[in-house]
């Protein structure tokens, strides 16, 4: 059975800018996440089965959210969990409704979802034990105009993913370009 998330799936040109970011952290140790692996996660699924994939496909939540812009301008390391990050110095409100949006229609469909507070990042290398050389500020602007759904499944390699099946923002139906 696949692991699942929903998450934000970058384009090759961003893709190419958080790997560059990720690059100027310069590590000391650890795993650098290959840029074809680089993502943001926005609600955590764990394991579904094959049936509940598909109809997650068939019919997934699709919080009312337009398209934003994120800037990731802080980068740093978590001592616990030993991961070195990008993320946004402030997390946008379209960000958060977004994640928050999925979380809730994920639960009412009887998905163990996070209970931990959202905190947007894109883990850019793991296992680390030392801080990196470098961290603070980092200047990507990554384009938000769709999500997606992302397996997977992980090897004796690290972990690979697989994008399911992607989904474009769609602006509340009243909200001001609906008017
Ligand atoms: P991370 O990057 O902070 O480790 C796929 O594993 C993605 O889901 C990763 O981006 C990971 O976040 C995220 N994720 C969130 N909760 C997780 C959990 N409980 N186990 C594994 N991955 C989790």
């Amino acid at each position: 059975m696949p692991r699942l998330f929903f998450a934000l799936w970058p384009d090759e040109t961003t893709r190419n800018a958080l790997a560059e970011a990720a690059a100027s952290l310069r590590l000391r140790d650890g795993r650098a996440v290959r840029p074809e692996n680089l993502h943001l996660t926005l609600q955590f699924l764990g394991q579904v089965d094959e049936a509940a994939a598909k109809a997650l496909c068939a019919d997934p939540p699709r919080p009312a959210v337009a398209p934003f812009e994120l800037q990731l301008g802080d980068a740093g390391w978590w001592r616990g969990s030993r991961v070195a990050w990008l993320a946004p110095l402030d997390t946008p409100p379209a960000l958060e409704r977004l994640a928050a949006g999925l979380g809730e229609a994920l639960a009412a469909r009887g998905f163990a979802i996070e209970t931990q507070p959202f905190r947007a990042h894109v883990t850019v290398a793991r296992q680390c034990r030392r801080a990196p050389r470098v961290t603070g500020g980092v200047d990507v602007r990554w384009k938000i105009a769709e999500f997606a759904l992302v397996s997977s499944v992980t090897d004796p390699a690290g972990a690979r993913y697989r994008v399911l099946e992607t989904w474009p923002l769609q602006a509340p139906a009243n909200g001001p370009s609906g008017r």
